[in-house]
């Protein structure tokens, strides 16, 4: 059911119709495969995470073909055209503010205001990147907690039958992820990986901290702090009705208020899809109205178990 294509032009043209369509396609880095999906689409990056059986909504890479396309979603300052004049493309991505309004779907930063970019340097995911003309939000392409997969046949072990296709382009040349650097304010280095620090710190003319080192128990991931985003409004789970006052998401048939339901039908890819969009909705609305947010009840299964994680922070005492 998932589909081997050739690393070829009839493979990329067809792994580039099936981003177009929302579905995902593991592709060849340099570092190591990636699980690509459109990175403007609700769907398919809920699809990303449900594919990988991620239980947070961690945020995700934006693969995109060159610093220009880069400037289109995230703002490069002084420091960050160096890095990518030095390094891209190639195994380095950069944590930069993000312009707003840029179509990323609020899935792939995690509704933070900044977005992880990278410009791959292996020539399948150049081409792919080319042909399917648009941002690719890519994890690596194995089921979460696993090793990265290097080889097609890897991606197959752990994803075959759950996503639509792998580009077979052979054994990935580094091995080991992108080094991952935060231009949000001081450099800081977020992952150690493909560019060494050195190389890094160099360019930058500066010692990098190294934020995982420096604080080995506090969660560099963003996606892993109690409360990066919040609702302004108090927020209430498991609830199966609206009190008065309150603006209530819903999830399954004949809940929530009107325009206010993950996914009437329970499905939970596109609850996954809706949810943040739903949560600035209901947000708006309770702000206007002085009142709280209520959420039904989310089923602690697939997807279901992000989407609790995501509004257990939502709702924590802050
Ligand atoms: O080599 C790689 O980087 C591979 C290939 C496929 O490009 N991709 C990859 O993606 O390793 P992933 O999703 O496994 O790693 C994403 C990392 C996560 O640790 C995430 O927390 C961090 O990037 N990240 C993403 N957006 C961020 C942001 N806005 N701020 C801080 N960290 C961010
Ligand atoms: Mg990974």
């Amino acid at each position: 059911m998932t589909e081997i294509l050739s690393p070829d032009a009839s493979g990329i043209a067809r792994a580039a119709d099936l981003l177009r369509a929302g579905d995902l396609v593991a592709f060849p880095t340099e570092t190591v495969y990636g699980l690509g999906g459109d990175a403007r689409s609700d769907i398919a990056v809920a699809r990303i995470f449900a594919a990988k059986g991620r239980p947070r909504f961690n945020p995700l890479i934006v693969h995109v073909p060159d610093a220009a396309a880069a400037a289109g979603i995230a703002v490069l300052d002084d420091r960050a055209r160096r890095l990518a004049a030095a390094f891209w493309p190639g195994p380095l991505t950069l944590v930069l503010p993000s312009v707003p309004a840029a179509g990323l779907s609020p899935l792939v930063t995690a509704d933070l205001p900044s977005v992880a970019v990278r410009v791959p340097a292996h020539p399948v995911a150049r081409a792919l990147l080319a042909a399917f003309g648009g941002p690719v939000a890519a994890p690596s392409a194995n089921p979460s907690g696993r090793i990265s997969p290097t080889r097609a046949a890897h991606v197959l072990d752990g994803l075959a039958g759950r996503i639509a296709a792998v580009v077979d382009g052979g054994p990935c040349g580094i091995g080991l992820e992108s080094t991952i650097l935060s231009l949000v304010g001081p450099a800081r280095l977020l992952r150690p990986g493909g560019l060494p620090q050195e190389a890094l710190e160099a360019c930058l003319r500066e010692p990098l901290a190294d934020a995982a080192a420096d604080a080995p128990d506090r969660p560099t991931a963003p996606g892993q702090l109690a409360s990066h985003y919040a609702p302004g409004a108090p927020v209430r789970l498991m609830a199966g009705a609206a009190e008065p006052g309150e603006v209530w998401i819903g999830f399954g048939p004949g809940t929530g208020d009107a325009g206010l339901n993950l996914s009437p039908g329970g499905d939970l890819v596109e609850a996954a899809a809706n949810l943040f969009h739903m949560l600035h909705e209901a947000d708006r609305r309770a702000a206007a109205g002085g009142g709280r947010i209520a959420v039904a009840p989310v089923p602690a299964r697939g997807l279901g178990r992000a989407i609790n994680d995501r509004l257990r922070r939502a709702a924590a005492p802050r």
